[in-house]
């Protein structure tokens, strides 16, 4: 039998002013627009073979076989992609993260992006990035945003699309990884959580909104004291609309990453935090005080290693 095989790139983003929590209905429409930095240095690598010898469709992450809900995302993707090419034949699908699965690095967003962009072209549908972006975002929102490089937004019901490009900024971020393991809470039933318990949800929102509008203005002046202040006070608004319904994504870590970071603004430096569904603390920092800042949150109790990562591309057909 004739396999079509497409094999893509794509890395993880960071959101900078957070989406959390869905519009009601079908479609995974987020609630609050977003705008991210997409990141260099991590990358994830899907390939797509499609075979009409297959009898169904076959997925492995990191060569592990995957739990059921896993290939159940991946088998949606694919069901639109065959839809628009019409075609029924099955596909193996191969991804490999060279950084944590599932634990809040954002390897969703790698993943289906690089997912979304192999499958449509496996499947031989002729698509703009907006498609790729749009495939992407129905199966998790803040994948879209990784079609692209440099800073890009989401506003619900758009497509994602690029705001700025990779040097807007000197900023690199300092991605404190404080766990190996898998997150115990998936970022979709810990804002379902949110949105059915919290009594600050609709403050979230209302906040969200806000904040976009004020981080999208200061990026596009370039200024990097109020994207980094902004940036931390959407993850702590997130963060607060989310515990208030049990929704903890925190580790004793998490709070002592936290705590450098506000040490290290006591002493004159641009460090703001940012965390996601996960225990991880992603540190903005300006490029000429990367190193030495990696070196003083490597030595915080409970952070396992940093990730020094600059503003990087978006997913591409390798
Ligand atoms: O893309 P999802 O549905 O896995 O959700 C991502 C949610 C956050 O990472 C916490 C925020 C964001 O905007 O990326």
């Amino acid at each position: 039998m004739s396999a079509r095989v497409a094999t893509a790139v794509a890395h993880p983003n960071i959101a900078l002013a957070k989406y959390w929590g869905k519009k009601d209905g079908e479609g995974n429409v987020p609630a609050v627009p977003s705008l991210s930095v997409t990141l260099g240095g991590l990358a994830t690598t899907t390939t797509v073979s499609v075979d009409a010898g297959l009898a169904h469709d076959h997925f492995s992450l990191g060569g592990h076989v995957t739990s059921d809900a896993e290939r159940e995302r991946v088998r949606e993707l694919l069901d639109r992609v065959r839809a628009r090419a019409g075609s029924k034949d099955f596909a193996a699908v191969t991804s490999v993260n060279d950084f944590p699965t599932a634990s809040g690095l954002a390897s969703s967003a790698s993943g289906f992006a690089a997912l979304a962009l192999a499958a449509l072209r496996a499947y031989g549908v002729s698509s703009s990035e907006a498609d790729a972006a749009d495939l992407a975002r129905a199966s998790s929102a803040s994948a879209g945003r990784s079609i692209f490089g440099g800073y890009v937004e989401l506003v619900p019901g758009e497509p994602a699309r690029p705001v700025a490009p990779v040097d807007q900024l000197p900023l690199r971020v300092l991605v404190c990884v404080t766990s190996e393991a898998a997150k115990s809470t998936s970022s979709r039933s810990g804002m379902n959580a949110t949105k059915a318990r919290s009594p600050y949800y609709a403050a979230w929102v209302q906040s969200a909104e806000k904040n976009f509008k004020e981080l999208r203005a200061a990026l596009l002046s370039r200024d990097l004291e109020a994207v980094g202040a902004l940036a931390e006070q959407s993850a702590l608004a997130m963060h607060a609309s989310a515990l208030a319904a049990g929704v903890v994504y925190f580790s004793g870590a998490t709070l002592e990453a936290y705590r450098e970071v506000q040490q290290l603004r006591q002493q004159g430096f641009f460090a703001f935090a940012t965390m996601d569904a996960g225990p991880h603390v992603k540190v903005l920092v300006h490029e000429r005080d990367a190193d030495v800042l990696a070196k003083r949150l490597d030595a915080v109790p409970g952070v396992l290693r940093v990730i020094v990562a600059a503003p990087g591309a978006g997913a591409s057909i390798v």
